[in-house]
């Protein structure tokens, strides 16, 4: 397909779409270092900046991909909602549909949508997608399934005029596997978010959790890594990266205008490459969806959206697929990294190991002994 990427970020989506075979024909995206990244890693493809701006959508467009701003949809961000500034910037993408007859589209965003607000977001989108003549389905998919140790879930919603979105979407269920057993945590590497600590540990056996473009202390950074030694560290930037599904260093040409942490805030925001390309080879090879077992979704009272779910103008209905269409072999967090990590600086433990004393959260036995440890560290030295 002819594809257009908005809010494309450094091209997730686009490079996801691309392995399946899909040609972006236009790029759009106003942040300079995520443009930079695009300049270098997709010279054929003209950029536009701000999405506000784009009159219409380029003659032969086939889909429109749209990992919209999430900022003021997620748990901490703004919480200003879909019509919050940044995350209603969706309308954009609405008006240009309306100049153009897209057959498919594809948006992105973070599961918490799903219940911010009563569901108000989806509520938005599918009305407007209805209203457009659009038959939709969306699902939140964990980045795991596709064989990377990041567990990152987000909602992915395929929509369109010609064909059937389910057989794209919903078709694969490999099912979620067990979760790793906690008492494991000492035998594999764990991530966790040391900004964090009294809304949420953020603790991931064998994988790192969610890669994030923010955190609740206003600056993008890398999760920690209890590794079995027992030692603490974080990864580099080029194994988020990997983690993300890019190669290492897709984002290294943004240092050419920003700070080189800004990286971080590039990558945590991007779309996890893998996702995008299973999606974009399902485009090609749609399969055929069994609602059988679905169940109809009355939106009479106000609540929480279901975690997949499909629909058209005349009906809506909740599937009850998982959130690992697929389960390939996922690698052990450790062996993964290829990169040098560093120590979790003694400050930044001394810091979440005062916030978890505080918060009353379970954390498995002897974690917070070690991060103690490493609090200590300096005054034992
Ligand atoms: C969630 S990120 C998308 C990430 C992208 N799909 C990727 O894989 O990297 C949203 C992007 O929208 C961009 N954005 C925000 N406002 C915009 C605007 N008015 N015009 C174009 N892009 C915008 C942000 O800079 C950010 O890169």
């Amino acid at each position: 397909m002819t594809a257009i990427g908005l809010f494309a970020g450094i091209g997730g989506i686009e490079l996801g779409l691309a392995r399946a075979g899909h040609r972006t024909k236009l790029l759009c995206e106003n942040e300079l270092g995520a443009i930079a990244v695009l300049h270098e890693r997709f010279p054929e493809i003209p950029v536009h900046a701000d999405v506000c701006d784009l009159e219409k959508l380029p003659r032969g467009t086939q889909l429109v991909a749209a990992g919209f701003p999430c900022q003021d949809l997620s748990q901490a961000g703004t919480t200003a909602g879909i019509r919050g500034e940044r995350s209603g910037l969706i309308d954009e993408v609405f008006r240009l549909l309306r100049t153009h007859d897209v057959p498919w589209l594809l948006l992105e965003n973070v599961p918490f949508m799903l219940q911010l607000h009563q569901g108000q977001a989806l509520d938005h989108i599918v009305t407007a997608l209805e209203e457009l003549g659009y038959a939709w389905a969306y699902r939140v998919v964990d980045s795991r399934s596709t064989g990377l140790p990041q567990r990152r879930e987000r909602v992915y919603v395929v929509a369109s005029k010609v064909g059937d979105p389910r057989d794209v979407l919903l078709v694969d269920d490999a099912g979620e596997p067990a979760p790793p057993a906690l008492e494991r945590w000492r035998d594999v590497a764990c991530g966790f978010y040391w900004t964090e600590g009294l809304r949420g540990l953020g603790w991931a056996v064998d994988a790192v959790p969610t890669l994030k473009g923010g955190s609740t202390i206003g600056i993008p950074s890398p999760p920690a890594i209890v590794l079995p030694s027992g030692e603490i560290v974080q990864p580099d930037i080029r194994d988020a990266e990997r983690l993300q599904g890019f190669e290492a260093d897709w984002t290294l040409p943004s240092n050419e205008v920003q700070r080189s942490g800004h990286r971080w805030k590039l990558v945590g925001n991007a779309v996890t490459v893998d996702v995008a390309a299973w999606i974009g080879k399902r485009l090609v090879e749609p399969g055929t969806y069994d609602p059988g077992s679905d169940e109809p979704l009355h939106r009479t009272r106000k609540g929480s959206w279901p975690r997949a779910a499909w629909g058209a103008k005349s009906e809506r209905w909740i599937s009850f697929v998982s959130a690992w269409p697929v389960r390939e072999a996922t690698p052990p967090l450790e062996k993964f990294l290829r990169y040098p990590t560093r120590p979790l600086s003694v400050r930044a433990a001394a810091g979440f190991y005062s916030r978890a004393r505080q918060a009353k959260l379970r954390f498995p036995p002897g974690f917070l002994e070690l991060v103690e440890r490493r609090a200590n560290f300096s005054l034992r030295a």
